[in-house]
C-alpha cells in the first residue's frame, strides 16, 4: 500500500543536474558542496519546495497540476545578490572615460564627482522616478537569475533623500516578484555640504537619519526581512572610529550590520565588523592578515565583489583562498552601482570570481547562493533547494554546472521560477 500523494502546483523534473546546496552555509574548506542530484526533480506547493530528489522518487511522492521538463538542463537555487547599490538616478559614463584616461576613482570622488555626482542626480528624483530608473535593472537581474537582491541607499546623504531611497526600495519590494532587502548607508560618502566636517555629518547620521530610518523597521519585520545599516569605511570616506559609532547606534536601534571595508586601504573595518557581529564585511581587497584570521573565528560573512576591481581595471581582488584557509565564510555579490561596476549579472560575477579569486565553479556557485543568503541572514529561507524553503529555482540551458564560470557575456538562464511562479522576463 502506498502513502497518499502530496498535491502540488509544479513539478520540475528530469534535470540533468539538480544542485540542492543543502546543508546550510559552507565555511572554509567546505565551500563548494553542491548537493548534486543527477536526473533530479523538485515539487512546489504554495510557493515553497515540498519535495526534492531523484525524479523517480519525487514522482512517487507527489501529484502535480503542472510540470516543467528540465531534460538537458541544470536546476539550481536562484542567485542571491547580497550587495547592490541598485537604486540611483542618472549615470556616470563620463567618469568611466576619465578613468580610462588615468584618473583614479578616489581622485574623482575627492574632486566632487564619484558618489557625489550620483547623489546630485538622485536627490533631484522623486520616489516614483527612482523606482522607474531601478525597475529595469531589477528585471535584468531577474532575467539573469537573481531572485533575492539587497538594495542600499547612500545616494541621498540627507535625511529626506535617504528616506526616499528607502521608499523606492519598499515600493519595488511590494511590486515584486523579486525579494528585496533594504540597507541604509547614509555614511556612503561625506556630502559636499559637510566637506572637512565629517564628524558633524556622522552626528547627523547617528542623531537624525538612523532614528528616522529605524521607523521603517517594523514594516520590514512584518515581511520577515531584516534591515541593514552599512558604512563605507575607507580613507577619504569614514574612519574605523566613525564607522563604529554609526554601527553601534544602528545595532542599538535594531538594524543588522554590514560594512564596506578594505576596498582600497586596509583600515581595520573587517575586524570591527567581526567584533560587532555584522552579517557581512564587503569588498575585502586589501584586508590585513589579522582581519582575515578574525573572519575565520567569527560569524561575519566575507563578501567578495570581483566586478568592482574588474570595473575599475585594478589588479587586486579579494584573497578568497586565504579567507577560506582561515576558515571564513565567503559569499559573492555584484556591487551593482553606476560608478565602479554596472553589472546586473551574477553569472558574470561567478566568471570573474573563478578567474581572479581562483574559486572553482562549485565554490563560486555556493558563494552566490547559500552563503550569499547567509550574508543577508536569510539562509533559513532562500539560497538552497530544500523542503520548506522558497521555490526560487533557475533552469540553465546547459547540461553541466561548470558552464557557469566557464562561459560569460551571454545569459545561460532559460527559466526563472520565483516563489513557485514561472517568471517571464
Ligand atoms: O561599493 N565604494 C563605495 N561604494 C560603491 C561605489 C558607489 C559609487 O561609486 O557610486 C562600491 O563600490
Ligand atoms: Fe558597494
Amino acid at each position: 500500500m502506498s502513502a497518499a500523494r502530496l498535491d502540488c502546483d509544479l513539478l520540475v523534473h528530469s534535470a540533468a543536474q539538480l544542485l540542492t546546496l543543502a546543508g546550510g552555509p559552507q565555511r572554509g574548506a567546505r565551500l563548494g558542496n553542491l548537493g548534486l542530484i543527477e536526473d533530479g526533480a523538485l515539487a512546489i506547493a504554495a510557493g515553497r519546495i515540498v519535495a526534492v530528489g531523484p525524479t523517480r522518487a519525487v514522482r512517487a511522492q507527489v501529484r502535480s497540476r503542472a510540470e516543467l521538463d528540465a531534460r538537458g538542463q541544470v536546476a539550481l537555487p536562484g542567485f542571491v545578490d547580497p550587495h547592490t547599490h541598485v537604486v540611483w538616478a542618472g549615470d556616470r559614463a563620463n567618469e568611466f572615460e576619465q578613468r580610462l584616461a588615468g584618473r583614479t576613482y578616489m581622485e574623482i570622488m575627492a574632486a566632487g564627482g564619484g558618489i557625489m555626482s550620483t547623489v546630485r542626480q538622485t536627490r533631484a528624483a522623486s520616489v516614483a522616478e527612482l523606482a522607474a530608473a531601478t525597475r529595469p535593472r531589477l528585471r535584468q537581474m531577474l532575467a539573469h537569475g537573481t531572485t533575492t537582491v539587497e538594495a542600499k541607499t547612500g545616494y541621498g546623504l540627507e535625511t529626506e533623500a535617504e528616506l526616499r531611497q528607502l521608499d523606492a526600495i519598499e515600493l519595488l519590494a511590494v511590486e515584486g516578484p523579486w525579494t528585496l532587502v533594504p540597507t541604509f548607508i547614509g555614511a556612503h560618502a561625506v556630502p559636499a555640504e559637510y566637506a572637512g566636517r565629517a564628524e558633524a555629518y556622522v552626528d547627523l547620521v547617528v542623531d537624525e537619519m538612523l532614528p528616522a530610518a529605524a521607523g521603517r523597521l517594523p514594516r520590514w519585520a512584518a515581511r520577515n526581512l531584516p534591515v541593514f545599516c552599512d558604512v563605507f569605511c575607507e580613507d577619504g570616506a569614514f574612519t574605523v572610529a566613525q564607522s563604529r559609532r554609526i554601527l553601534e547606534r544602528a545595532r542599538a536601534l535594531g538594524f543588522s550590520l554590514k560594512i564596506h571595508a578594505d576596498e582600497f586601504v586596509g583600515l581595520g573595518g573587517t575586524a570591527l565588523a567581526v567584533e560587532l557581529g555584522a552579517a557581512s564585511a564587503d569588498h575585502l581587497v586589501q584586508t590585513p592578515a589579522a582581519d582575515i584570521a578574525a573572519l575565520g573565528r567569527g560569524e561575519t560573512v566575507a563578501v567578495g565583489l570581483p566586478g568592482t576591481p574588474f570595473g575599475l581595471a585594478q589588479p587586486d581582488y579579494t584573497p578568497a583562498l586565504q579567507i577560506l584557509e582561515a576558515g571564513g565564510l565567503l559569499a559573492l555579490a555584484s556591487d551593482l552601482n553606476p560608478g565602479t561596476t554596472w553589472c546586473e549579472s551574477m553569472q558574470m560575477v561567478i566568471a570573474l570570481a573563478c578567474r581572479y579569486m581562483r574559486l572553482t565553479p562549485a565554490q563560486a556557485i555556493a558563494a552566490a547562493t547559500i552563503n550569499a543568503a547567509r550574508a543577508l541572514r536569510l539562509d533559513h529561507a532562500v539560497g538552497s533547494l530544500e523542503v520548506g524553503k522558497a521555490a526560487d529555482v533557475l533552469l540553465l540551458g546547459v547540461p553541466d554546472y561548470r558552464h557557469l564560470g566557464y562561459r560569460y557575456g551571454t545569459n545561460l538562464v532559460q527559466t526563472v521560477v520565483k516563489a513557485g511562479q514561472v517568471v517571464t522576463v
